[in-house]
Order: C-alpha cells, then sequence, then structure tokens
C-alpha cells in the first residue's frame, strides 16, 4: 500500500516530508518522490528503491555528491509518496508525484482509479500528453481541465469524474499556502499543528510533531492551510470535523492502533480484496483481464491447468481449482512446488501452469515455473510483488493488490489470492462459453459484494471467536473438517493454529475422518468445522454428528441464518452469505481470529513466529 504525507506551514518542509516518509517504510513500497513548491515554481524529485536512494537525488545525504540539485530547503509546502505498484512497472516516470502538461498541477495518490483508461483516452482526446503509464497521472490533468482560479473546486470537479477506491493529495504552483486533498475509500488524516498542517495516509508520518488530527470521510474533499482544514463534501458543502487527539505510541501507531501486525492485516482484508478484484470487473458482465497479454484462444485450446505453490499460497490455489473445475469446466490438477518439481511431471505445450507465491521469490515455486516452462507449459505467475522473480520467470502475470504484509503469518495476501483465482475461473467460464451471461452477472455481482462481507464479518464474529479462543487455548490438538471447497478452508485455518500458536492441527477432508483421525477425538479435542451453505452441507452435518458422538468439542463456521448448524454443533459462527462457491472468502476469517486469539493467549509472538520466514528462498 503506498504512502501519502503533505506539509503546508512555516517550516522548511523538505527533510520533515521525507521523515514522514521514513514513517510510513513499514507499508512498503517500490519507489518515492517529492515535490516542493517555492517561488511559484514546483521542483519533482523520484527515484526507484528505497528511500536512501530519494535521499540521494534530493541531495539530502551527506556529500550529496551525484545528486541533483534542486529543491533546496526553503520550500514550506509540499507533497511525498512511496509507492508499492500497481498499475505500470517500477520506474522513475510511474513514482508519484505526478503532474499536469502545464507542470503546475502536482499529485501524490493511494488505490486504484477505476475508469482510468476511459479518462486517458477523453484527455488524449483533448491534447493532453501523459509522461507515466499510471492511473494516477490522470488526476493532475483533470484538475488541469477544470482549472479556472478555483483549486478547491477544480479537484472537486476532477473527483466528481473519478470512480474507484483512492485518495489524493494535490498542489498548484498559483496557490502556495493551499493543498486540496480528496478521499474515497482509502484513508487519509489530517494533523494539526501550530500554523502548520499535514495531511498523510496514516498518522505515523506526522506523529512526532502533532497528535491532533482529523479523520476525512469518504466522498470529501478538503482543503489544507497552515491554519488547518476546511471540509466540504463533494458537492462543496462545509462539513463540520471535531479534532481528535491520538495518544497512541508510535509502535501503536505503525500497527494502525491493532496490537499487532497481523491483526490490522486481518482488518485490510476488505481493502485487499477490493484492490485486487474492482478494475478487473469494470462491467456488471464483464471481467477485464486483459493485462496478462495470453493468446486469446487459450483459454479454449487448454489442454488442463497445473496449479503450484508452497504454504498458505498452496491453499489459496486450492479454492481456485474448486471454483475454475465448477465454472470453467477445465481439469485442474494442484501440486506442491517441492513435489511437482522433483516428480517428473507430464506437462506440455497444452497446459497452463499457474504458479500462486505471493512474494514471488519462493525458491520451489521459481523452479516449479522454469521446469513448467522448459516443457513447454504456458506458466502464468500469481503474486502480490511487482518486479519479484516470479514475474520475469512467467509468460504472463496477473497481481493481487494486497500491500505489504508484515505479519509471517499470511492473511490478507491469502484472501487477496482467492479473490484473483475467482477472477481468473470467471473469466475461463467466460472465455471458453462454460458460462451463460446471467451466470457471469450473478458471479459478477457476488464478487463485488466480497470486500463489504469481509468488512461486516470480522467485527461480528470477533468477539465470539475470542469467547472460544478463552475456552479451547489450552487444547493439546485441533482437528478442521470440512468437504469440498471447505477442505482448502480447514487446510489454511490449520495452518494458522499451527504456525502461530504451535498447538499440534490437521485437517482433514471430512469424509474420511472414519478412516483414522477419528481415533484422536475424545471430549479435549477442539475440532473446528466448516459448514457453510453448499451442496455438501448435509454430508458435513453428518460428519459433525459423529464427531460428537465421540465427544469432542465442535466449532462450527456456517452461512449467516442456517440454524441447521447451530442445533447440530456445540459452538457456531456464522458469516455473511455468499454464493456457496465463493464461501472460502468469509469462512477463513473466524479460522484467522481463533488461531491469532488462542496464540495471544499464549502469549505468543503472532506477527514473528519461531523458525518461520516470510519468504522462502533457500532451495
Ligand atoms: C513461507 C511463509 C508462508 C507462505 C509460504 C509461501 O513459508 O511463511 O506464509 O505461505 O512461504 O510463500 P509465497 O511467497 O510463495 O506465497
Amino acid at each position: 500500500m503506498c504512502g501519502i504525507v503533505g506539509y503546508v506551514g512555516k517550516r522548511p518542509c523538505r527533510d520533515l516530508l521525507i521523515a514522514g516518509l521514513e514513517k510510513l517504510e513499514y507499508r512498503g513500497y517500490d519507489s518515492a518522490g517529492i515535490a516542493l513548491l517555492d517561488d511559484g515554481h514546483i521542483e519533482t524529485v523520484r527515484a526507484v528503491g528505497n528511500l536512501a536512494n530519494l535521499r540521494a537525488a534530493v541531495g539530502l545525504d551527506a556529500d550529496g555528491e551525484g545528486s541533483v540539485a534542486v529543491a533546496a530547503p526553503p520550500a514550506q509546502i509540499g507533497l511525498a509518496h512511496t509507492r508499492w505498484a500497481t498499475h505500470g512497472q517500477v520506474t522513475e516516470e510511474n513514482a508519484h508525484p505526478h503532474n499536469d502538461c502545464t507542470d503546475t498541477v502536482h499529485i501524490v495518490l493511494n488505490g486504484i482509479v477505476e475508469n482510468h483508461s476511459e479518462l486517458r483516452a477523453e484527455l488524449g482526446a483533448e491534447g493532453h500528453h501523459f509522461s507515466s503509464e499510471t492511473d494516477a497521472e490522470i488526476v493532475a490533468h483533470l484538475i488541469e481541465r477544470h482549472y479556472d482560479g478555483d483549486f478547491p473546486a477544480a479537484v472537486r470537479a476532477a473527483f466528481a469524474e473519478m470512480r474507484g477506491h483512492y485518495a489524493f493529495v494535490a498542489m498548484h504552483a498559483a496557490h502556495p499556502d493551499m493543498l486540496v486533498a480528496a478521499r474515497q475509500e482509502c484513508p487519509l488524516v489530517v494533523g494539526l499543528g501550530e500554523g502548520e498542517t499535514f495531511v498523510a495516509s496514516a498518522i505515523p508520518a506526522f506523529l512526532a510533531h502533532t497528535r491532533r488530527v482529523q479523520y476525512v470521510a469518504n466522498g470529501e474533499v478538503i482543503t489544507i492551510t497552515p491554519d488547518g482544514a476546511t471540509f466540504t463534501d463533494a458537492a462543496g458543502a462545509v462539513v463540520e470535523r471535531e479534532p481528535e487527539e491520538v495518544d497512541w505510541s508510535e509502535d501503536e501507531a505503525e500497527k494502525g492502533g491493532y496490537e499487532t501486525f497481523m491483526l490490522k492485516e486481518i482488518h485490510e482484508q476488505a481493502d485487499a480484496v477490493a484492490e485486487t478484484i474492482t478494475d478487473r470487473l469494470p462491467e456488471l458482465d464483464r471481467v477485464d483481464l486483459s493485462e496478462l497479454g495470453l493468446d486469446p484462444e487459450l483459454p479454449r485450446r487448454l489442454r488442463r491447468i497445473v496449479i503450484v505453490a508452497c504454504g498458505t499460497s498452496y491453499h489459496a490455489g486450492l479454492v481456485g481449482r474448486y471454483a475454475i473445475e465448477q465454472w470453467a469446466r477445465v481439469p485442474v490438477e494442484m501440486d506442491i512446488a517441492s513435489e511437482f518439481r522433483y516428480r517428473n511431471p507430464v506437462i506440455g505445450p497444452e497446459d497452463l501452469v499457474i504458479a500462486i507465491t505471493q512474494s514471488g521469490e519462493t525458491a520451489d515455486t521459481l523452479a516449479a515455473m522454469r521446469l513448467a516452462r522448459e516443457r513447454g507449459a504456458t506458466v502464468m505467475a500469481l503474486t502480490n510483488v511487482m518486479g519479484s522473480q516470479a514475474t520475469r520467470e512467467a509468460h504472463a502475470v496477473l497481481f493481487t493488490r494486497a500491500g505489504l504484509e508484515i505479519g509471517v503469518a499470511a492473511t490478507k495476501t491469502f484472501t487477496s489470492q482467492v479473490a484473483a483465482m475467482y477472477l481468473l475461473g470467471l473469466w475461463l467460464a467466460h472465455e471458453r462459453g462454460a458460462f451463460s451471461p446471467a451466470s457471469v452477472r450473478h458471479v459478477i455481482a457476488e464478487l463485488k459484494a466480497l470486500p463489504h462481507q469481509i468488512q461486516v464479518t470480522i467485527p461480528a464474529v470477533n468477539d465470539r471467536v475470542r469467547e472460544i479462543a478463552e475456552r479451547v487455548h489450552r487444547g493439546r490438538f485441533f482437528l478442521y473438517l470440512g468437504r469440498n471447497i471447505g477442505l482448502p478452508v480447514c487446510l489454511e485455518g490449520a495452518l494458522k493454529m499451527k504456525e502461530i500458536s504451535y498447538i499440534p492441527s490437521d485437517a482433514y477432508a471430512a469424509g474420511e475422518m472414519k478412516h483414522g483421525p477419528i481415533a484422536l477425538l475424545d471430549s479435549s479435542t477442539p475440532v473446528v468445522c466448516v459448514a457453510t451453505d453448499s451442496p455438501v452441507l448435509d454430508k458435513i452435518l453428518s460428519n459433525v454428528a459423529e464427531v460428537r458422538a465421540r465427544g469432542a468439542d465442535v466449532i462450527a463456521v456456517a452461512t449467516e441464518g442456517n440454524e441447521r448448524v447451530a442445533e447440530v454443533a456445540d459452538e457456531t459462527i456464522f458469516v455473511a452469505r455468499t454464493d456457496w462457491v465463493l464461501q472460502p472468502i468469509v469462512a477463513i476469517l473466524p479460522l484467522q481470529l481463533l488461531a491469532y486469539h488462542v496464540a495471544r493467549l499464549l502469549g505468543l509472538n503472532v506477527d514473528q513466529p519461531r523458525n518461520l520466514a516470510k519468504t522462502v528462498t533457500v532451495e
């Protein structure tokens, strides 16, 4: 996720802005930039890589050798940004800030402008020239289009033409004491100082200077001057906003007020899924994956799909397998990357190999991709990191847009991968003619609703899950049971439990339980059953009865409103209702939280569990 910092006040702000970006480094980024307004002129400096490169580029480092002698300290208004690439490669041109044709409007943006292609085409036809591949640059040109001396009015007019989820801050060379910002979904917060005002995507950016904050709400456009901020709705009507005092430590601020990064990332899942799906579903009846650049004939001529991955990514692949087979009717094989590469797989030019790896750097997954390529298969990478090795090894890349994940246990990258697999399944179903237009529209509507359902499910289940964790956290063994699309949810839930709580946990296909694992059950065993609505629900309910007959403690995850599950389980956690194929993306939420609360009750460090690394690059 990108970071924004803006300042207007009495102090020279270059170093203040870069220091603010440093406080946002934990969010992850691949390039950075700063724009400073002084004497009617805006100077912009951008650099690929870390902030040391930006510091060198603005001449801030000790000797400043090799740096460009620009942006000298006196500027008292400016913008800065760290970019996590989503549209356009990691290059200096694509780094923010971006400017209009006349070099008077400069902007920084977080998030995605969904209608960027149409706006770019319109603006291009009007004679605007673009210097980057980003959706963000459009905003500077839109403001230019509407500017007639009233800067906030121009920003409001630009804002009215944009769709998506984003936050941006704009600066105009003719307005040296004013920044104008707008928010649609992505966070934005004002920091009020004495004769100076900050605006940022997160509080740590200015916490060293002020603790008085005002939160920007969705749909608002704000004007920031050294004296404070004026909040207006999209139409320009003034909205009152009381300042609040934050009492967070710097550490708490980095975690957005959550006690750990993992909990913060669990709560970021609605946004991560929204970022991943929204602009790939531009209309109610179309999935746009043209970014893959694949041969349009590929979906029809495919013999089969092979998915390779490790860890949590493997579980996302398993969910994808069910969705692709269910919707697109292509056979899908699933393999653990470290097995695939050593089993001399039968693979060839009629196969599509999808490698799922959030980091794009897992050695076994990369080796599996190479092997598949050598044997003539088309290789697609599904990854969260632009420029990662997987993107270079693949013929096509589909990015998840979850932002940096700091907790070692994957959470938001998992749900984003699952969302991306749904997009792929739907696209294949459509391209292969396996789905009627009505089915495409139905699944798209359900997919678009997922961010909201994630958003409501987390707070709705959290307290109950914590209570359950209090009861079961001393358990010696957890068993997870599921069928069909619920099985990968169980595998992922059990993985979360073992990796952060160190409690032995196993996940089983519920129908297999009677062939062995049933011997493990007694009244001390918590058994987690994924029993969301699906064609196999009755089967699962019979398995629940078998488990209860052994005295085990059944914790069921069920679809909202299904009281049949509550009648047979000891505890039932209800998640939001979706199309049954999409239920895994909400069903995993209570299982992530269960592992989380159990580990916290045991006093463990969930962000950095023992023996585990975020990325495994050694073969
Ligand atoms: C490590 C991490 C897991 C992750 C796995 C695969 O083991 O601890 O959380 O699922 O690697 O990582 P990848 O980056 O390839 O998805």
